[in-house]
């Protein structure tokens, strides 16, 4: 779909755009001088659960991590917005003040926007934020030797599933709903303190997806250890039931000529990693002489980290 674009905009053309061309990311990066650049992102979707506020506050913490996945801090957003004309205006009002005070709890000031009318409710931001020009995180920074670390658990996209088709136990919906709501904020602050330069967030395409998006931006090979991969409460009933979004088949379908699993893992296992997540947590490649205190520091601040894989060098990713 893009490629009638790769013509139009050659990176020699453009020295100060760090990031965007040629080798997508996050975020598109634009160096502003030598102390600053200027990260830009978008993101909205469909509603992915009922409760409007949720609903709001997820779409922004989702649109707000791009931002945190390439190192930055966030710093001004603008709504994005279709809503059909017979949601009643309370709901309306609900999504967007959702959105809004999560942009106030990241520190963001929300200056405006565009709404227009459609049958399906769409909803996210537009996120302008600030990064050092030699600091940014990107997917091209893993480095062999690297540990792979994760912020958030895994299972957003079928307990969501399962919550659409009925079947979910409210106390599983209320705990992804919790992750999904949560800044990458102080993951990312702790990513930037730790002076780390590979990582992105896991959404839409799944870990192994975003995974691979990183190990062939990086030339390295990933390799996660099932037994070490955290999912919320549920997900792996729902998964064992094949309840999973169209996206996580999607991504299978993508991927998997990439992905090797270890035998033993089954078919319901494997799909949980392609699952597709909303708002998931960041994956970072952290060296090795850094993780030990990385983890010290991530408990005093209260961010769970989870260590979950390595980085290798060769291609591809393997799952033991
Ligand atoms: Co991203
Ligand atoms: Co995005």
């Amino acid at each position: 779909m893009l490629r009638p674009l790769q013509g139009l905009f050659r990176s020699e053309d453009y020295p100060d755009l760090l990031v965007g061309l040629g080798e997508p990311d996050d975020a598109a990066v634009w160096r502003l001088d030598d102390e600053r650049a200027l990260i830009a992102t978008t993101d909205f979707f469909t509603p992915v659960v009922d409760d409007p506020y949720d609903y709001g506050a997820i779409a922004a913490a989702n649109a707000l991590s791009d931002v945190y996945a390439m190192g930055g801090q966030p710093f001004l957003a603008l709504n994005i917005a279709a809503l059909p004309p017979s949601l009643p205006v309370e709901i309306s009002a609900e999504i967007l003040r959702g959105g809004a005070e999560k942009a106030r709890e990241a520190g963001v000031v929300l200056a405006g926007g565009h709404t227009v009318q459609d049958k399906e409710p769409k909803y996210g931001l537009i996120v302008l934020g600030f990064v050092h020009p030699q600091r940014i995180l990107s997917k091209k920074g893993a480095q062999p030797g690297d540990a792979l670390v994760l912020s958030k658990p895994l299972g957003f996209g079928t307990v969501t599933t399962a919550l659409k088709r009925e079947q979910a136990d409210p106390s599983d919906v209320a705990e992804a709903v919790g992750w999904m709501k949560r800044l990458n904020r102080q993951a990312g602050e702790l990513a930037v303190e730790f002076g780390l330069r590979g990582g992105t967030d896991v959404t839409g395409f799944s870990l192994l997806g975003h995974g691979l998006e990183m190990a062939n931006a990086s030339g390295v090979g990933l390799r996660f250890f099932f037994e070490r991969i955290p999912f919320t409460r549920g997900a792996r009933r729902y998964a064992s039931e094949w309840i999973f979004p169209g996206g996580s088949a999607d991504n299978k379908l993508f991927y998997s000529s990439q992905v090797r699993f270890a035998p033993g893992i089954d078919d319901a296992s494997q799909m949980l990693l392609f699952d597709a997540q909303t708002s998931g947590g960041l994956l970072l490649a952290v060296p090795p002489q850094r993780l030990e205190g990385l983890l010290e520091r991530a408990a005093q601040v209260g961010q769970p980290l989870w260590v979950v894989g390595e980085v290798i060098s060769g291609a591809g990713i393997e799952v033991l």
